[in-house]
């Protein structure tokens, strides 16, 4: 007898390789993580929890609820904690979607928005880009009387783009009231453009807009999984009936807490993005290869203009002991996206894409 399970979305999330066969201690800038880890302070209150490994987490993340909706002015009723900010994408989209229902994802969105929306039976409808930029019109373009969620990440991973404030404002406007909006702010605190505004600041008020948030990134805490919701209180309480009732851990709790208090920490972060990525765009305007304008921690390169290829690229850099992540699970086998990891890495870098090219 075989037994029967549903059938869905057939690809896995590949995260960024962490290791290289037989090399030791390879530069890892495939997972967009922190390149400077987290904040000391971080990591002393991780520490501290080792006494209270025996005792089950409060459920509720109460502590750090409070102290989210005290640094971002927010309506703690308004907050969801999740076991990463993947937790809350899987939540949303348990709660809103049903077989035949249609979400809606950009060409080169990430991928967790279309894997989650397959497990619950949505049909995953894909607006194109242009030049590798969410296109409002398109997103639109889409909507049909099936569509219930529409997913952009502000900016996007992978391609490390953005839209405007007035483009996010348009796109709230031009969506039907009753299509929930999911703006994913994973990358925003690196962003620093007149233009930008995160989702949080645009649509904190809105009725029809979930705003989701990472540790992961800025503030260095990828392994202990932790990120958040904000959304209307109608909708939070509801996300909180269906998750786990120990979805996030002691450490992971206690530890955000302490990233969030240390500004300093979160400052030289910020400072020391925007100088790499600034030197890292020169360079590759310097060598002639095609990527976005600096706006996250990482840059999408583009070989289609090259006499090498992407794989080619990529195998050099392992030579050289830099793993960078490939991108054929997103279609677009041609790029390598580089994740600006911290000064010697960097350095590391930039002397091998020399080399190469
Ligand atoms: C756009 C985007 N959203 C969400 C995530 C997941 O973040 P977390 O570690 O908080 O689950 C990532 C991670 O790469 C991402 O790139």
């Amino acid at each position: 007898m075989t037994l029967k399970f549903k059938k869905f979305f057939n690809i896995k999330y590949l995260g960024g390789l962490s290791k290289i066969k037989n090399i030791k201690n390879p530069i890892k800038l495939s997972a967009n993580e922190s390149a400077l880890g987290p904040s000391l302070k971080a990591i002393n209150a991780y520490n501290q929890t080792g006494k209270k490994l025996f005792r089950y987490p409060d459920g509720d993340s109460n502590n750090l609820i409070s102290v989210i909706s005290k640094v971002f002015n927010l309506n703690s009723k308004k907050v969801i904690i999740g076991n990463g900010s993947d937790e809350i994408i899987s939540l949303v989209c348990q709660l809103f979607l049903k077989p035949n229902d249609e979400v809606i994802v950009t060409e080169y969105s990430f991928l967790m928005y279309r894997i989650y929306a397959s497990i619950h039976g949505a049909k995953v409808v894909m607006a194109n880009e242009n030049d590798f930029t969410a296109d409002v019109n398109n997103i639109v373009k889409k909507v049909t009387n099936k569509t219930k969620v529409v997913f952009l990440a502000n900016p996007n991973n992978p391609t490390g783009t953005y839209l405007t404030k007035d483009e996010m404002l348009l796109l709230r406007k031009k969506l039907p009231s009753r299509i929930l909006l999911v703006v994913d702010d994973a990358y925003q605190e690196f962003v620093n453009k007149k233009d930008f505004a995160s989702g949080l600041n645009l649509f904190k008020n809105f009725e029809n807009v979930i705003i989701t948030r990472s540790f992961s990134k800025i503030y260095g805490l990828a392994s202990l999984r932790l990120g958040w919701g904000y959304g209307s209180q109608r909708i939070i309480e509801a996300l909180k009936l269906i998750k786990p009732p120990f979805n996030v851990n002691t450490a992971a709790q206690s530890a955000g807490i302490e990233a969030l208090r240390d500004k300093s920490w979160l400052k030289k972060n910020i400072e020391h993005n925007l100088k790499w990525s600034q030197i890292f765009f020169e360079n590759f305007i310097q060598l002639g290869i095609v990527t976005n304008i600096p706006v996250a921690n990482f840059f999408l390169m583009h070989f289609e203009n090259k006499l090498i290829s992407a794989d080619q690229v990529y195998n050099k850099f392992i030579k050289n002991k830099i793993i960078l992540r490939k991108m054929k699970n997103y279609n677009l086998p041609n790029c390598l996206r580089v994740t600006i990891g911290n000064s010697d890495e960097n350095r590391k870098f930039i002397n091998t894409l020399k080399n190469i090219f």
